[in-house]
């Protein structure tokens, strides 16, 4: 009855978005889930104190991690900062304003443009969607990150010339709630340029979670479709033999849909070890194309850096075939939030506005074959971009 009753207040203090989704509906089922026995498979305590930030004007609240499940059930973003607070941010050390120069390297790009296909972005994300959820604190969340680990291995395998073979390290920055980031590393031809210019990041969440956290989520468009997008276009580079100048990373971020808890951790760390980082990249959806609207990327224009924005939309001009469109996606949306936070430059490119996106995500119906609106087509163009986006800035070493 007491949990019946926090519920209900819950809703009423939390319902700030009133019809994002069927409150009775989420009040009586997360009634039943959330007041249960954690199920085997995963390691939840929903009575454990996190430290939630939901604006950068209020102060950060103490909440059980279940209120905190309740809160972004009702359509609140935040970054859990329990474990990453303000007062553990170092300053990022970035060089000064950087103006990002015309496009110089299209004889370079569009020839790895022209590697890139669907195919294996289908049986990856296919594989991928198959664990029952990818939840950060899931035994199953593990094991979907420890095959992305040996796909990655496999992909360096078949496609790394034995020299560029040699500059790739694959590392997984551990976390404490059992599932790992993944950071893949091409070491650049300069290290001088590194040093000065910084290493230029790709990134995407590998985590997914259903709305109830222990009911199956397929993540299909969230975000296994940003993981294989930019798992195709490090597959186009090697196939290539693409080395570069500075350093490259992509990073699949653990724990996003906690409240960006990965991608904070990994971005804090670089900051307090003064790594230089030229841009943050990252990709989160990239699938869904709503039936009867125009097929664009979503640039979001809100918690992010203007000048690679803008630099987001002369790559997409000059190397996607559809247009870019500008987007707002709030406060603590995804990953790129935490590197801005930090005190780097990031951007963030979705498959459409937010209006015209995926509305099946943090549910079972989140899946690929859901409907032909998910559409490995347009997730090629984000793998075109991510391409057009890393030569531009890392260079090519001949
Ligand atoms: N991919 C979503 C963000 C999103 C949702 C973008 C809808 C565009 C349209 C992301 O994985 C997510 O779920 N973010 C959380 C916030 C997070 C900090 C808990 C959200 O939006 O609830
Ligand atoms: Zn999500």
């Amino acid at each position: 009855m007491l949990s019946l009753l926090s519920s209900l207040l819950c809703v009423t203090l939390l319902g700030l978005r009133a019809g994002a989704f069927p409150i009775d509906d989420f009040s009586v089922t997360s009634q039943k889930f959330l007041s249960s026995a954690v199920p085997d498979g995963f390691s939840i305590n929903l009575d454990e104190e996190r430290l939630v930030q939901f604006s950068d004007d209020e102060p950060p609240v103490w909440m059980t991690e279940r209120e905190k499940i309740r809160a972004k059930a009702l359509g609140r973003k935040f970054f859990d900062i329990t474990d990453t607070p303000l007062s553990k941010l170092a300053p990022a050390p970035l060089a000064a304003s950087r103006a990002y120069p015309k496009l110089n390297k299209q004889d370079l790009v569009h020839p790895v443009l022209a590697n890139l296909t669907v195919d294996g972005m289908i049986t990856n994300l296919q594989k991928f969607t198959s664990f029952r959820t990818r939840y950060y604190r899931s035994d199953t969340g593990k094991a979907s990150q420890q095959w992305l680990v040996q796909r990655i291995g496999e992909i360096t395998e078949e496609y790394a010339s034995t020299s560029l073979a040699a500059l790739i390290t694959v590392t997984e920055f551990t976390h404490p709630w059992g599932q790992n980031s993944i950071i893949l590393r091409i070491k650049g031809a300069s290290e001088e340029a590194t040093a000065e210019n910084g290493t230029v990041l790709i990134g995407a969440h590998q985590d997914s979670a259903n709305m109830i956290p222990f009911l199956p989520a397929p993540g299909a468009d969230d975000d296994g479709s940003g993981s294989v997008t930019i798992l195709e276009a490090y597959r186009g580079l090697l196939a290539s033999n693409y080395t570069p100048v500075q350093d490259v990373e992509f990073h699949w971020y653990s724990a996003e849909e906690g409240g960006l808890l990965g991608s904070q951790a990994v971005a804090s760390a670089y900051a307090q070890r003064s790594v230089n980082i030229h841009s943050m990249v990252q990709l989160d959806m990239t699938a869904w194309v709503k039936k009867g609207t125009r097929e664009e990327i979503g640039i979001v224009i809100d918690y992010v850096d203007a000048d690679l924005t803008a630099f987001m939309r002369t790559l997409i001009d000059a190397y996607c075939s559809i247009p870019s469109v500008d987007t707002k996606c709030g406060y603590a949306c995804s990953d790129h939030a935490s590197w801005s936070k930090a005190g780097y430059r990031s951007a963030f490119a979705i498959e459409s506005t937010f209006d015209n996106s995926d509305k099946n995500i943090h549910s079972t119906n989140d899946r690929l074959d859901i409907s032909p609106e998910f559409d490995f087509n347009h997730m090629l163009e984000f793998s075109k971009l991510s391409v057009g986006y890393i030569i531009e800035t890392a260079g090519w070493a001949k």
